[in-house]
């Protein structure tokens, strides 16, 4: 389930912020407490990008993670994804969260299509991104993740077929 942002749920997101391995993979900075994190989300979420959707991801009622649908052009958005902190990884939050973002962007949103991407050697993300049926598009930039370099592997799905795959057969 997702909700939209409040401020109150700026102490939870800050709290990963001191996970090192969830930093390390989702490519946050690491800070030495909860409440040195705390400032960036409460003006992040008081005053967010105008471009960026961002919801928090729920399960039983708790926060475990945030969603993201980003971008300019019409009708298409950029779907993001991440569960914090590290210990609620490998439950199937992820997928759920992913899954979630879909649907939120083609029945909320109206969106015509939704792409992503992920480093090739952040292999739970690519896995889920496979998982949600989506396109594989093409390559993206190539960057660091957990010190080696990666390539970006893009991916890409309509409205359609996202319609279509939810169809009973
Ligand atoms: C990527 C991320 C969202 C996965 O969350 P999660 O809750 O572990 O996801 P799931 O439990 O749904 O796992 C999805 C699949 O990836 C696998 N997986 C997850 N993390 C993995 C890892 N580090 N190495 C290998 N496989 C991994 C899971 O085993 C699962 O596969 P399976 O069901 O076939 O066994 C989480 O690790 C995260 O927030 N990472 C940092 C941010 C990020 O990379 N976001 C994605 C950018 S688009």
């Amino acid at each position: 389930m997702l909700r939209p942002l409040v401020a109150s749920d700026a102490e939870t997101l800050a709290s990963w912020a001191i996970d090192p391995v969830f930093c390390a993979h989702a490519g946050w900075t690491l800070h030495p407490s909860v409440d040195d994190a705390i400032p960036w989300w409460r003006q992040a979420i008081a005053e967010p990008d105008p471009l960026l959707t961002r919801l928090l991801a729920l399960h039983d009622g708790e926060p475990v993670g945030h969603v993201d649908l980003y971008g300019g052009e019409e009708g298409v958005r950029e779907l993001g994804f991440l569960i914090g902190p590290s210990g609620q990884w490998h439950r199937g939050r992820g997928t759920a969260a992913a899954v979630a973002g879909l649907e939120y962007g083609f029945t909320e949103l109206g969106l015509s299509r939704i792409w992503a991407e992920a480093l090739e050697a952040n292999v739970g993300s690519v896995r889920i991104l496979r998982r949600l049926g989506m396109r594989e598009t093409g390559f993206g930039a190539v960057e660091e993740f957990l010190g080696a370099s990666s390539t970006y592997l893009q991916f890409s799905l309509s409205r359609d077929d996202w319609m279509a795959d939810r169809r009973p057969e």
